[in-house]
């Protein structure tokens, strides 16, 4: 079979699925963006009189992150009317119109049993030879494709963008034990092609290759740096601009990434790991305790650092 992507579809419209969802309008591939339903109105929406009814309500949550694409930086677009091809809208009202897409990107909540729940509404509405993938940072792609129709098994694996998705060259493109060879082989050079990427194809072990050295990293360091007492600012130094990375593979990195995110995807790891490997993936407890309070990076406005004026928080 013949694959073409005309349409596509982001589900979840957070960090990186507004920033893939640019990506794709840059190219001049329509996109249907997705997010869930908002559980409640803000004082802004009841003042105007809407209710969770009214679909400026039920789709803010997509429509914000698009709005936010003319604000971020560095660009996800390269034109402000790429943001024409990006269409907002919710998984309750609009989940129908996935049968209309050739191409479905999840990227949601890290969480096996939410993905697992989603894709099964996916794959009762999707058109057969749709390709599914999962912009997962590292969960087993098998265990998502696990009790889904056959037609879904043979068109779903994980392509693995990177923050931020415009700019980063590397795609993971990681396929279960069921993905059809030509999906594989479409998917690869789509990824090359048409989205500019260098494609690495990895295996399905936790946390697949980048993020399994990314993780270690990060983690080590974290631990070193509270062992020996460097700061925040030394280690950020060392590990940025001084050494030639834009800006820091450490704590702007954390930010930037999301310290909620970043927490499931070193859980994810941990939990799959056994004896002296295993301690190495153990998160340290004060990174537990910002997610607790809410300082998880640049979309909360305050992680490490605040995201206004770039002043570094205390730890304890
Ligand atoms: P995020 O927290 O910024 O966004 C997640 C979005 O998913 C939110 O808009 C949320 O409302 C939505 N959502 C939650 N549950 C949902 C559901 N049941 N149905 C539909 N939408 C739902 O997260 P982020 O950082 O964009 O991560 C998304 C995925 O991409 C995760 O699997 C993550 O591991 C992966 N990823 C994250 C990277 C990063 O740097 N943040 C890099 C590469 C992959």
């Amino acid at each position: 079979m013949a694959y073409q992507i005309r349409k596509a579809a982001v589900i979840g419209s957070g960090v990186m699925g507004s920033g893939i969802a640019a990506h794709l309008a840059n190219i001049g591939i329509p996109v249907l963006l997705l997010d869930i339903v908002p559980r409640e109105v803000t004082e802004a929406e009841q003042a105007k009189g809407l209710t969770l009814e009214d679909r400026a309500v039920r789709n803010r949550i997509a429509t914000t992150s698009i709005q936010k694409l003319l604000k971020q930086k560095p660009a996800p677009l390269t034109a402000k009317k790429n943001l024409d091809l990006i269409t907002p809208g919710n998984l309750e009202d609009d989940l129908e119109k996935l049968a209309d897409v050739d191409w479905i990107v999840e990227v949601i909540v890290e969480n096996l049993d939410v993905k697992k729940s989603l894709y099964e509404k996916v794959d009762a509405v999707r058109k057969p030879g749709t390709i599914i993938s999962s912009n997962t940072s590292g969960i087993s792609i098998d265990a998502m494709a696990e009790g889904r129709s056959e037609d879904f098994s043979k068109h779903f694996l994980g392509t693995h963008f990177f923050n931020p998705p415009r700019y980063l060259k590397l795609l993971e493109v990681i396929p279960a034990a069921t993905t059809a060879p030509e999906v594989i082989e479409f998917m690869t050079a789509f990824g090359e092609d048409v989205l500019g990427k260098g494609v690495v194809i990895a295996k399905d072990t936790p946390n697949f290759i980048a993020n399994r050295i990314g993780t270690y990293g990060l983690l080590v360091t974290l631990r070193e740096m509270q062992n020996r007492g460097y700061s925040i600012g030394e280690v950020d130094s060392v590990t940025g601009p001084l050494i030639g990375r834009p800006k820091s593979a450490t704590f702007r990195t954390l930010d930037v990434v999301g310290l909620d995110t970043f927490m499931h995807v070193a859980k994810n790891v941990y939990d799959q790991t056994e004896g002296e490997e295993k301690k190495v993936f153990e998160a340290p407890e004060f990174m537990k305790k910002m997610v607790e309070n809410g300082w998880i990076g640049a979309k909360s406005g305050q992680g490490f650092f605040l995201k206004k004026d770039k002043e570094i928080l205390e730890l304890d």
